[in-house]
């Protein structure tokens, strides 16, 4: 007989507990507690005799650190750059990366495209698609993809058994909610269905040297469906995003075992398929002749790559009584408090005017050196007073008005250099030691927000 165990489970963050509770003592979310069966068949365990079984632990045993060989020059590279930048310069074998996103995003699309145009061998598993779905939307990507085996199935036993058969390089799985193990009684897509399939998984990867990558949705609230569990069991996090109504799509680092979290990639998606985009500036700088008010360039740097990227603001009277802000790719907060410091520091008054606030491309920029551009094209709108398109901006805004250094600014000077740009604002602390003459480009030093005002339009 089965033994029958009932748990409730936070949907969030994976905590367990005997008895409903409203609010999770882990995760501090409401309402999340859900009742799941989980019945462990002690028969079929005692049968298996898969790498599950305790045999293959007896052989491990522990080895001095000085003997353990580095696996680093064994990464796969792919031929997708910025997704082999991304993981920190190619996959590692027998490594267990998520890659998270919300659904309709291009997940299946950028794995599938991945696989279709590697050169070594990938088993891709679909458990959302049946064979003849992927192969529709592999027809529109294109490609030869002579070393890609497809697979529709969502029992993890057989998954894993086709995966030791095949011996793989890679293996996808789409998506972990799909999955059920047979070892667990409770739904696909639940807390101990999800946890159970991932660390099996993530056994398999570490027993067999075979990478896995899996694919997992993101609910509403912008974490990983039984996540946080998720996120702790894996090598690295990878988190696919944009905006829907745009084409960018861009691949983010949350956690990453062997590399950098910094790092960014960046696609456009097209009819047939995503495609890499290698030199962002262009795309995220929009084609205009004339010189607008309300609309500046920052230069920022989105782990070691420097972008150019336009910020525009719209100041507008107001016809309420509370004035409205809204903003685009940028914290609202953070927006609040630039329009603070510039009304304290600089004199400047925004509270009769709704403003708006737009990053070009639909692009969230973590960068704080986009604060002075943003500052910028707050006056220009206000003003009414356009900024020439060959000048861009480089500082974060301190809450005393100080324009404070950033990181890199060398870097950020020469792809403003390159780009064209004529003028780029920086802080005056940014200029020590800064061979200004190396470039064409001019370089202005600024100390405080109401420099900026004057530098600018007076
Ligand atoms: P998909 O990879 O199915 O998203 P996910 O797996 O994250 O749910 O991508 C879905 C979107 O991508 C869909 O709205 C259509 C679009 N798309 C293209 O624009 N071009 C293409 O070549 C493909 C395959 C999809
Ligand atoms: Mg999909």
């Amino acid at each position: 007989m089965a033994k029958v165990k009932k748990i409730f489970a936070c949907s969030n963050c994976g905590a367990t507990s005997p008895k409903w509770i409203g609010k999770c003592p882990h995760c501090g979310e409401w309402n999340t507690y859900i009742e799941e069966v989980i019945s462990r068949d002690t028969v079929t365990e005692s049968k298996d005799k898969s790498w599950r079984t305790q045999e293959k632990a007896s052989k491990s045993k522990p080895v001095p650190l000085p003997e353990i060989e580095a696996g680093e020059t064994t990464r796969l590279t792919t031929p997708d750059a910025e997704l082999n930048r991304v993981l920190g310069g190619g996959i590692v074998p027998g490594s267990l990366v998520l890659i998270g996103g919300q659904p309709g995003i291009g997940k299946s699309t950028l794995l599938l495209q991945l696989a279709m145009h590697v050169p070594f061998t990938i088993l891709y598993i679909s458990g959302e698609e049946s064979d003849e779905q992927i192969k529709m939307r592999a027809d529109r990507i294109g490609g030869e993809a002579k070393n890609c085996y497809i697979l529709s199935e969502t029992n993890t036993s057989k998954i894993l058994k086709h995966a030791q058969n095949l011996r793989p390089s890679l293996v996808i799985i789409d998506s972990i909610q799909t999955l059920s193990s047979p070892h667990i009684d409770s739904m696909p897509g639940s807390v101990s269905q999800v946890r159970e399939c991932a660390g099996e998984l993530q056994r398999f990867a570490k027993e067999e040297h075979i990478p896995v990558f899996i694919i997992g949705h993101i609910t509403k609230e912008g974490s990983i469906a039984g996540p946080k569990l998720l996120e702790h069991i894996v090598d690295a996090v990878l988190q696919f995003e944009g905006d829907r109504n745009y084409t960018y799509r861009i691949l983010r680092t949350i956690k990453n075992r062997f590399g950098s979290t910094d790092e960014l990639g960046i696609y456009e998606m097209q009819a047939s398929g995503l495609r890499e985009v290698s030199n962002p500036s262009e795309l995220l700088l929009s084609q205009k002749d004339e010189d607008l008010s309300g609309s500046a360039v920052a230069a920022t740097i989105e782990g070691l790559r420097p972008m150019l990227i336009e910020t525009q603001a719209l100041v507008s009277t107001s016809v309420y009584s509370a004035p409205q802000r809204s903003a685009t790719g940028f914290d609202l907060r953070r927006l609040g408090m630039l329009l603070a410091v510039l009304e304290k520091r600089a004199g400047l008054f925004f509270a009769q005017n709704d403003v708006f606030l737009n990053i070009a491309g639909g692009i969230r920029v973590d960068d704080p050196a986009i604060d002075l551009s943003i500052v910028a094209a707050l006056i220009s709108s206000l003003e009414d007073v356009a900024i020439p398109t060959d000048v861009c901006f480089a500082g974060e805004v301190g809450l005393s008005g100080e324009i404070r250094t950033v990181n890199r600014v060398e870097q950020r000077i020469q792809e403003a250099n390159r780009l064209g740009f004529k003028e780029i604002y920086i802080s005056k602390y940014n200029t020590k030691g800064l061979d200004t003459g190396r470039y064409d480009i001019e370089v202005k030093a600024v100390s405080k927000v109401q420099e900026l005002y004057y530098a600018l339009f007076k």
